[in-house]
């Protein structure tokens, strides 16, 4: 369904509509020409729509997974909690292997399950309404906790200044404020005239198309730049800090983002720009020890080479490698903001105590 024009940070960016059982998101593959809201229903449609990135950005996966998981146990038809359990971990597994990388995924769907196991004596319809409220719940945290982030995130920097971002982390990212964009909204607000600039972020432009898209509808002075570009707005004194958001932290600080997000913060730390990389409690996995360890989603070759060109950019056979994340030392991030408050080294430390 294409909608009638209004701003883009008046939709949500996932929701539920329970009178229909479906999941209803807008359809960010189609962004910026066209604001598509879309409903899913089945376990191949929501699957589907988080693998091509309909529904994108760690903590709106999560949002997304676990009412994704609603609707379909909601379909599941019988009395018995044996059967409906089964059928509920067959969707719930299923949903979980849509993407490997950001940790919200299965933190999300973990705790659905969770609820499931502790409802064991409960009939069916009872345990459908407390899906319905977990997952609800998921979402109004997910927006609690990104404006608590803006807050920490805000008093790092003063008016004025240059803020560098990557990928999107934006409210297409979340349920509303965004990660890395939250303290920008906040400041928006407050009148502190940040300059943003907005790395388009090969291969699929989630700079470009969403980032650059949300932040120019809320009137914030946004710059778009190619990705190897950063270098030289930093070398030319446009940049105070750099924000972005992750998705999945190590114990040891060691942050999955975005790729080319290691480039960003090596080129920050050459020209002493400060990267905080702002992260949810919930994308802090402390079961991972170090980058080393996070699995990194490798993502089909025609991203590159034609995904959004009018024709072939690369010569056929091309051999290409499409890692979708890369992993960020520890060494070279100056803070981790979550909800809780500001993690710095030694990460394996504070986060621990943030993360409580
Ligand atoms: O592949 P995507 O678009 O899901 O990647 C998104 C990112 O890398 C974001 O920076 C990350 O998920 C944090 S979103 C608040």
């Amino acid at each position: 369904m294409i909608m009638e024009k209004k701003s883009i940070l008046e939709y949500e960016t996932v929701e539920l509509d329970t009178k229909e059982n479906e999941l209803v998101i807008i359809d960010q593959t189609k962004l910026p020409g066209n604001i598509e809201i879309i409903r899913l229903k089945t376990a191949e449609e929501i699957w589907n729509a988080i693998y091509l990135l309909k529904v994108r950005g760690a903590p709106a996966i999560g949002v997304a997974a676990a009412m994704g998981l609603y609707v379909l146990a909601g379909s599941i038809k019988t009395d018995s909690y044996v059967m409906f359990y089964e059928k509920f971990e067959e969707y719930k597994d299923y949903l979980n292997s849509a993407r490997p990388t950001a940790v919200n995924l299965s933190w999300a769907l973990s705790r659905m399950d969770r609820l499931v196991r502790s409802m064991k004596d409960s009939a069916i319809p009872d345990i459908l309404k407390a899906l319905e409220k977990e997952a609800q719940n998921i979402k109004k945290e997910d927006i609690a906790v990104c404006r608590a982030i803006g807050e920490y995130g805000l008093s790092l920097v003063k008016r004025g200044d240059g803020i560098l971002t990557h990928c999107n982390a934006g409210q297409l990212a979340t349920c509303k404020y965004g990660t890395a964009t939250a303290p920008i909204y906040l400041g928006h607000e407050r009148g502190y005239g940040f300059k943003v600039f907005a790395d388009e972020t090969r291969p699929l432009l989630q700079g470009a198309r969403l980032t650059a898209f949300e932040l120019q509808s809320a009137g914030i002075d946004v710059t778009l730049i190619c990705d190897n570009m950063s270098a030289t707005v930093m070398k030319q004194g446009k940049v105070n800090a750099v924000f972005v958001g992750c998705d999945r932290v190590a114990a040891n600080g060691d942050t999955a983002n975005k790729i080319g997000t290691s480039v960003v913060a090596t080129v920050a730390k050459y020209y002493n720009v400060p990267v905080y990389v702002c992260a949810p409690t919930s994308t802090i996995d402390l079961n991972t020890p170090d980058g080393e360890h996070i699995n990194i989603e490798v993502r089909p070759d025609s991203e590159i080479t034609e995904m959004w060109y009018k024709e072939r950019m690369a010569p056929e056979g091309i051999k290409v490698y499409n890692p979708a994340f890369d992993v960020t030392d520890h060494s070279l991030i100056t803070g981790i903001i979550t909800e809780n408050g500001i993690a710095y080294e030694p990460y394996t430390d504070s986060l621990r105590k943030l993360k409580q």
